[in-house]
């Protein structure tokens, strides 16, 4: 998974250049560089904005994949220059569940999703054929493992100090013992914790979002001063 996702990230990056018909539409993306863990799952929330008009497509591009939604949550690959199938057409609006993990892994590319009307019979993406002015990013979340540190993910400084400092000191900020400052990318600390390096296999249960949390604060620790 870890090689494949990196291989994606590589095409993503070619697909960004070769799209130029389409606008960067940073605020869809939610799922850039996270941790997964296995059971996370990333969902679309679609809201249909675009009055009921017969041609809104909605899909969503991760690595060198775009994926079409079609009315019954299904998901369909696009291919270029090919007809965009009729069916793909104005889904309704809802949630859809994009990938559920089934190991460990994470995304080197981002995850984006967008609706907008294409003309039928057609490539609707083409040149031409995407109507750019109805283009609209859609939100995407990830919904954590039951029961796992939702809640605890919001005080990085405090999962810090109980699974961290013993080994690494309390301050990143001050030193870089073990190079934890390397921990300002969560992949790497997760990494670190799959190679069980200095021991810290111990901490596998921690989740994506307490990782997240915690590269947070390595990268800017503060403390309370009473
Ligand atoms: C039991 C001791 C221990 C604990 C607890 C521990 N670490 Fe480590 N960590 C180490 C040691 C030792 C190394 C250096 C390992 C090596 O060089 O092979 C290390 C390395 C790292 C690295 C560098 C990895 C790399 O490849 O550059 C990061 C980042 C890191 N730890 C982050 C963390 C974070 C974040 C936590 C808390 C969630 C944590 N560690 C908890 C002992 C620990």
């Amino acid at each position: 998974m870890k090689t494949q996702f990196a291989r994606n990230a590589a095409i993503a990056v070619c697909l960004m250049c070769s799209a130029g018909q389409r606008p960067a539409l940073a605020d869809s993306l939610t799922a850039s560089n996270t941790v997964f863990l296995p059971g996370e799952t990333l969902t679309l929330t679609y809201t249909a904005d675009q009055a009921a008009t017969q041609d809104v497509y909605l899909w969503f591009e991760f690595g060198d994949k775009v994926m079409f939604m079609d009315e019954n949550g299904g998901m369909s690959n696009y291919m270029a220059g090919a007809t965009t199938p009729a069916r793909l057409k104005s889904p309704v609006a809802g949630k859809y569940r994009l990938l559920t993990f089934t190991q460990p892994g994470w995304f080197y590319s981002s995850v984006v999703a967008y609706s907008a009307k294409g003309r039928p019979g057609s490539d609707a993406l083409a040149p031409g054929n995407l109507d750019s002015q109805s283009l609209r990013a859609q939100p995407l979340s990830f919904t954590e493992v039951p029961g796992k540190g939702v809640a605890a993910a919001v005080n990085g400084g405090a999962l810090y100090a109980g699974h961290c400092a013993s080994c690494h000191e309390d301050d990143p900020g001050l030193n870089n013992r073990n190079r934890v400052r390397n921990g300002i990318d969560p992949k790497t600390t997760r990494a670190a914790i799959q190679q069980n390096k200095g021991g810290m296999g111990v901490l596998s249960p921690l989740s994506s979002s307490e990782l997240i949390a915690i590269a947070a604060w390595i990268a800017n620790p503060r403390f309370d001063c009473h």
